[in-house]
């Protein structure tokens, strides 16, 4: 059974969260925040350091590239009011610790 942990991210100080060790960022796009985890589908790349081009994230480790829509379509899901963004992440059952720690990293723009 998985677990989920409630975060708030308090933007724009808050842009990322480390839920045990998978870290999630905030991407605005349209008007809306999403929620995004961070693992690149290929090998895992951190996708907060990639680069947004037209309507696709760059991952900066082999370049692969993900349609913004998509990864905003599989996003976490979040209640956003005013700059206080709130979700319930789910937690990896290896995780003892439910760990979380928000931070403000440079991220995909
Ligand atoms: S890990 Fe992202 S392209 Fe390889």
């Amino acid at each position: 059974m998985s677990r989920v942990r409630r975060v708030e991210l308090f933007l724009p100080e808050h842009n990322t969260v480390l839920v045990g060790e998978d870290l999630y960022f905030t991407f605005a796009t349209n008007g809306s925040v999403h929620l995004i985890a961070s693992r690149c589908a290929h090998r895992g790349g951190p996708l907060h350091l990639g680069e947004v081009r037209a309507d696709r994230l760059r991952c900066p480790w082999h370049g692969s590239t993900f349609k913004v829509d998509r990864l905003c379509a599989r996003a976490v899901s979040v209640v956003q009011r005013g700059s206080t963004v709130i979700a319930y992440v789910p937690v990896p059952e290896s995780t003892s610790d439910d760990l979380v720690a928000a931070h403000t990293l440079v991220f995909a723009r």
